[in-house]
């Protein structure tokens, strides 16, 4: 039975992982300063203890864990943002020395860290530098600690999310056989989409009285079409609520999820935003296996922090038996077998696990033509913007 802790929780996308593997587990804690997080949490996740706020926390009377995850705040090193690292005026900087003291009283076999991939470059790369040499030294130096960047469209789900993961193993343990995933190749996007409603496709934009997207929508529509394409047919995705002029595009391929677009990109061949079981499974999360305890908004905020099911679990099948925490041949990589989307695309058209209690909006699978282009964010969303000032893009 493998003992596993996570911090900066979110939507427990390191348990959703482990539970996709069949790993025995118990989920020993919890921690997340949101409480809308910890609603999800509590709905989805039975676990032993939930703290709020790992900075208050007495580390030496923390449950030992086997595994312990942690991807926290991106804000002090994203590159959208400030870039103030470990100097972040509201505090979030000092995090990761949290999370160190944590490391140095549980002791845990094996640790997984993530942030966004703009923390290797701030300041020419010295908080990394930092960070990394700060967990060489744990201990006397008892971690093995390996990092690399892996972009989520590399592994299985065509969603581009370009990560920072550490891993760090002790020494006592580890075989010397870890190695990050290599990418595999991208699957359609078609098999994570909703089926298409051919008069939907062509007529559906943002409402009227939103008009920065609805202006990115057609202006991407246009030059969509110039280039002798058929954006009704072909699956392009458009930031719809980027800033004109920043407004990008992609085929087939999902651009970053971020909490400051918690209402979907636009999916041009639907004539709609992504809805959130959408946005589920791009994030290598199956929406039939969860239930929805937050609101609509909240829920989109949620899916654009988590980290990916599909990477952490492609990182699992290789760290676990290089920590002696799990025999190789007991683990498969579903995602390079293709199992894993052929699950996922089964999920199509089945909606959530038990639909929202508290979410005032109608089941998103079935998007109505007034509602499909819905941009004017709720009060909620709005205040989540708040506190997400950096809006981690990168
Ligand atoms: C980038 S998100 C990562 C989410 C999560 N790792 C997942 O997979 O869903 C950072 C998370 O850290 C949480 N957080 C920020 N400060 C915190 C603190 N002091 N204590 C606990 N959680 C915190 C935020 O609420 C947010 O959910």
């Amino acid at each position: 039975m493998i003992k596993i802790g996570t911090d900066c929780s979110g939507m427990e996308a390191p348990i959703q992982a482990m539970r996709n593997l069949g790993v025995k587990m118990s989920h020993e804690f919890s921690c997340d300063v949101n409480p809308t997080a910890r609603k999800t949490i509590a709905a989805n996740f039975p676990h032993a203890i939930m703290y709020e706020d790992l900075t208050k926390r007495d580390n030496k009377k923390c449950p030992k864990v086997d595994m312990y995850i942690a991807g926290f705040p991106c804000q002090p090193f994203s590159t959208a943002g400030l870039q103030q690292g470990f100097k972040d005026k509201r505090g979030r900087g000092e995090i990761f020395f949290h999370i160190l003291d944590m490391l140095e009283k549980v002791k845990p076999r094996v640790f997984i860290l993530e942030n966004v991939s703009g923390l290797k470059k701030i300041e020419k790369g010295m908080y990394m530098k930092a960070i990394l040499k700060e967990l060489g030294d744990l201990l006397g130096g008892s971690y093995n600690v390996q990092w690399q960047i892996l972009n989520t469209k590399q592994h299985g789900v065509p969603h581009s999310r370009n990560r920072w993961y550490c891993v760090g193993i002790l020494k006592d343990f580890d075989t010397g056989d870890f190695a990050f995933p290599e990418p595999i190749p991208c699957p359609s996007i078609e098999l994570f989409l909703e089926e298409r409603d051919p008069q939907l496709a062509t007529t559906g934009l943002p409402r009227t009285t939103a008009k920065t997207s609805t202006r990115n929508v057609k202006l991407a529509l246009k030059d969509i079409r110039k280039a002798g394409k058929n954006p009704f047919k072909q699956t392009y995705i458009v930031d719809c609520d980027s800033s004109t002029g920043r407004s990008a595009y992609a085929n087939g391929v999902m651009p970053c999820m971020t909490c400051s677009r918690a209402a979907g990109h636009w999916v041009t061949s639907r004539g709609r935003r992504a809805s959130k079981e959408e946005m589920m499974r791009l994030q290598g999360m199956n929406p039939t296996h969860f239930k929805v305890a937050v609101t609509q908004p909240q829920l989109g905020y949620q899916l654009g922090n988590t980290m990916s099911v599909n990477v952490l679990e492609r990182i699992f099948v290789r760290l676990l038996p290089a920590a002696k925490l799990a025999k190789a041949s007991e683990l498969k990589d579903r995602w390079e077998s293709g199992q894993a989307v052929k699950e996922l695309s089964r999920t199509r058209g089945k909606g959530f696990k038990v639909d929202a209690v508290s979410s005032p909006t109608t089941p998103p699978c079935r998007v109505s033509k007034r509602r499909a282009g819905s941009t004017t964010p709720s009060p909620p969303l709005k205040r989540l913007r708040r506190m997400c000032p950096t809006k981690c893009a990168v």
